[in-house]
């Protein structure tokens, strides 16, 4: 069965478009009884700020699809940045500190890769935590360590660790295969790669849903043997193709992180052989259409969850 994240993507998108809708039709309660809870008309648009560094083209693409995502659900974009690739690191900063200054801004992404000369970890962690929509900065990442994707609900459970941001890729990832109640738990996971963006955060994502889950990576040895025992294969390597479908125990569930260009063909293709795989998994995700599109809803959804929360809607 085809795991559809274009599909889902256009479905959650429209639902956020309703909410916030309905955000700013939201007025505070005539009657103080009706509710004690605090209650701020939020009186403008969820805001999301992406700062890109440089005119990288993979880049400039994947900040119009989000940007086009955005407005479509009526979040605002207008405080977003774009520098030059010969700006230093303390102007990339202070461009920052200017957006976690603001108040209208919720949300605040740093388009991945910074250029070779900028320490990206020193960068990413100039972000408000509370505004870090990447779920990159490592507070975020030791919630996410610590708690799985629930953390993102710690607020409002009364807790007192602070709500977390979580990564959206994998975030898209777990919202596909909860939509197709592929179930989890108990459940032998294999994840190919192990990048701070994508293979670490689903790690400990599926750790928290109680999957046994192996992370293999570039000095891995027998990798199929692995592989081969999985119910859910997430491919997030960046090598094309490069998951056959010897690879893959039959009915498995597969998601296909990749974003290549073929070598041979000069097309768009992920991490798996998906002709071949596709005829062995129980499930697969194609590329394009699958996780990439899941990737935009998870940004725009967590940007009006974060404005959501500051206004308590
Ligand atoms: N570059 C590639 N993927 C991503 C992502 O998910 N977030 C950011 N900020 N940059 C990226």
């Amino acid at each position: 069965m085809l795991l559809n994240g274009k599909q889902l993507a256009d479905s959650i998108l429209n639902s956020l478009k309703t909410r916030v809708d309905d955000a700013l039709k939201a007025r505070a309660p005539s009657t103080a009884s009706s509710t004690n809870r605090l209650f701020l008309a939020p009186g403008r648009k969820p805001c999301l700020a992406v700062v890109q560094v440089g005119h990288r083209p993979d880049s400039s693409r994947y900040v119009e699809t989000k940007t086009k995502a955005a407005s479509r659900v009526g979040v605002d974009t207008s405080f977003s940045v774009k520098l030059a690739d010969n700006v230093s690191e303390a102007e990339v900063v202070e461009a920052i500190q200017g957006l976690n200054a603001n108040p209208e801004v919720d949300a605040i992404l740093v388009q991945l890769p910074l250029p070779r000369s900028m320490d990206q970890e020193k960068i990413l962690a100039c972000i408000d935590m509370s505004k870090d929509v990447d779920g990159f900065h490592p507070a975020n990442m030791g919630l996410l360590a610590r708690w799985g994707e629930v953390a993102r609900q710690q607020a409002s459970q009364g807790n007192s660790l602070p709500r977390s941001n979580v990564p959206c890729t994998p975030l898209g990832i777990i919202t596909l295969l909860d939509h197709y109640s592929i179930p989890i738990a108990g459940k032998r996971a294999v994840v190919l790669g192990r990048s701070n963006i994508v293979g670490l955060p689903i790690s400990l994502m599926l750790l928290h849903r109680d999957a046994s889950v192996t992370v293999l990576h570039s000095k891995s040895l027998q990798v199929e043997e692995h592989v081969v025992q999985a119910d859910i294969v997430i491919a997030a390597m960046g090598k094309p193709q490069a998951v056959k479908a010897s690879w893959i125990k039959p009915g498995a569930a597969v998601v296909d992180v990749g974003i290549n260009v073929s070598p041979q063909t000069g097309k768009l293709v992920g991490d798996v052989d998906f002709e071949a795989v596709s005829k062995v998994a129980g499930y697969i995700t194609p590329v394009p259409g699958g996780v990439g599109p899941l990737t935009v809803a998870m940004l725009i959804q967590s940007t009006v969850h974060n404005f959501c929360v500051k206004y308590s809607l």
